[in-house]
């Protein structure tokens, strides 16, 4: 009974608890066995301590365990300046393998990108009690629940909108998910919430975000998922664009002092650059403005403006009019440039777009627009770009909205895994991410996708036919 009475504490906590019986729960990160003495680290969520006993049970590295002991100061020459509780030990009067772990299949120990990444995502279980993984995903967290508050305490509404939906088109192809209610019939899942946020716009939201995920099926790079990724998708009513590039400047300028304090950000106010001119002079169109490439400390973000509103059409623009020449630059709601209306029908590659996409060290992190408002230029636009009267229909909700009182209205959509990747300064989106696919597709531990029952199909009325 007596036993029972110790609540748990942390690891963090014994270095205020000397002299003190103490009840630690958590993993076997090290043992030496020194024979008449072991030394195991137990490592909880909170940090590691050095904990030591003799006549102990055999336990496995990474088992997890409990251990009763006292908190005593270890001698000055034995303070571990590399622990958080280096300065104590616990003596250990009882050990307890609350379950033991078998022979652990990955190294854990060091930052894990040597080892083949199919076996760290086949174990990400096991890849995420790496210290590195821990903190990327800890900083993650952060970084979300700082966009949270701000946004929040600055009148912004989060509202979630479905997952489960309609084409959305972003560029990229879409996931289908077949209806079991309509068969035949299928849902796309959301390559952005794009149309959702515009059309909480017309319900008189004027300010919302949230941080949404998105799905698309497109080649994966190293910053780019195939798959799924997540956004802050924002979305303001009555604005100019300025309004939206300071609002975001402000909020990731505020984060990165908080969250990210030894980072420096290379020029505030971020630079503005026009297209046209990032072209002339960097050749790309999102430059890296970083003064030193080797400091890793450096984040150096910019602002693209004044895109064109169009870039010729290729054959690998599946979703827009086939055959038409021209394809949006961003998407098919951005607005043109009021002064440049006049050359939709003259010159439609003149048009500049009121687009704007935020750049950091060299990727574009995000991108966003002030939206078309007038149902006479997005039919146009339709046009443009060479939608059928079949493709227009499935974005007649849209004009209809509008039809109804629309605000004028922009937003962005940074994306939080690719701008993770860029601040931590790691080489892929899957380190910011805590179950990623592989490269080919699967998912991380379960092994999606997989073969559905032959009974599900045949409720869905679908034949699978042999290539
Ligand atoms: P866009 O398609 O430019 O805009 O996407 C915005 C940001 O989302 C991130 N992103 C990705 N991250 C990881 N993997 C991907 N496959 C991927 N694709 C995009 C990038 C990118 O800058 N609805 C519009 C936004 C708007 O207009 O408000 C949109 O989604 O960081």
């Amino acid at each position: 009974m007596a036993k029972e009475k110790i609540i748990r504490t942390l690891a963090k906590d014994t270095v205020r608890k000397i002299g003190e019986k103490v009840k630690l729960q958590g993993w076997a990160d090290t043992i030496r066995d020194h024979g008449k003495i072991t030394f195991i680290d137990l490592r909880d969520r909170s940090a590691i301590v050095q904990c030591v006993g003799s006549k102990l049970p055999k336990i496995t590295k990474e088992s997890v365990v409990e251990i009763i002991g006292k908190v005593v100061n270890r001698p000055e020459k034995l303070v571990n300046k590399d622990l958080s509780t280096g300065t104590v030990e616990i003596k250990i009067d009882s050990l307890k393998v609350l379950s033991p772990a078998k022979e652990i299949p990955l190294p854990l120990d060091g930052d894990g990108l040597e080892i083949e990444e199919s076996v760290r995502l086949k174990y990400r279980y096991l890849d995420l009690r790496r210290g590195r993984m821990n903190k990327n995903l800890r900083l993650r967290s952060k970084t979300t629940q700082f966009i949270r508050n701000w946004l929040t305490a600055r009148d912004f509404v989060e509202i979630e909108t479905p997952i489960l939906t309609k084409t959305t088109p972003e560029g990229a192809r879409d996931f289908i998910v077949p209806s079991r209610l309509q068969p035949g019939k299928f849902y796309a899942l959301p390559q952005s919430p794009q149309q959702y946020k515009q059309l909480l716009m017309v319900a008189g939201f004027e300010r919302y975000f949230q941080i949404a995920r998105c799905f698309r099926d497109e080649d994966p790079r190293a910053d780019r998922a195939y798959g799924e990724f997540t956004q802050l998708d924002l979305e303001m009513s009555f604005v100019k664009q300025e309004e939206i590039l300071f609002l975001t400047e402000k909020l990731f300028t505020e984060l990165v002092k908080e969250i990210f304090p030894h980072k420096k950000i290379t020029k505030s106010p971020w630079p503005r650059i026009s297209h046209k001119d990032a072209m002339k002079k960097y050749g790309v169109d999102k430059p890296d403005l970083r003064k030193n490439k080797k400091d890793k400390d450096e984040l150096a973000f910019a602002w693209i403006v004044d895109f064109p509103l169009f870039v010729k059409q290729t054959k690998d623009d599946f979703f827009h009019g086939a055959g038409a020449k021209y394809a949006p630059s961003h998407h098919m709601f951005t607005a043109p440039h009021p002064d440049d209306i006049g050359l939709l029908d003259k010159a439609p590659m003149k048009v500049r777009g009121l687009q704007h996409d935020m750049v950091l060290n060299g990727h574009e992190v995000g991108g966003g627009s002030i939206r078309i408002h007038q149902p006479k230029i997005q039919n146009k636009i339709f046009e443009l770009i060479g939608f059928t009267e079949k493709q227009k229909k499935q974005f007649e909700h849209m004009l209809t909205a509008f039809s109804y009182g629309v605000p004028p209205h922009g937003g962005i959509a940074p994306g939080i895994d690719r701008l993770l990747m860029v601040i931590l300064g790691e080489p892929s989106l899957r380190e910011v991410m805590a179950f990623p696919m592989t490269a080919g597709g699967s998912t991380a531990v379960m092994d999606a996708p997989s073969n559905p029952a032959k009974e599900q199909l045949k409720e869905l009325g679908i034949k699978i036919s042999k290539k």
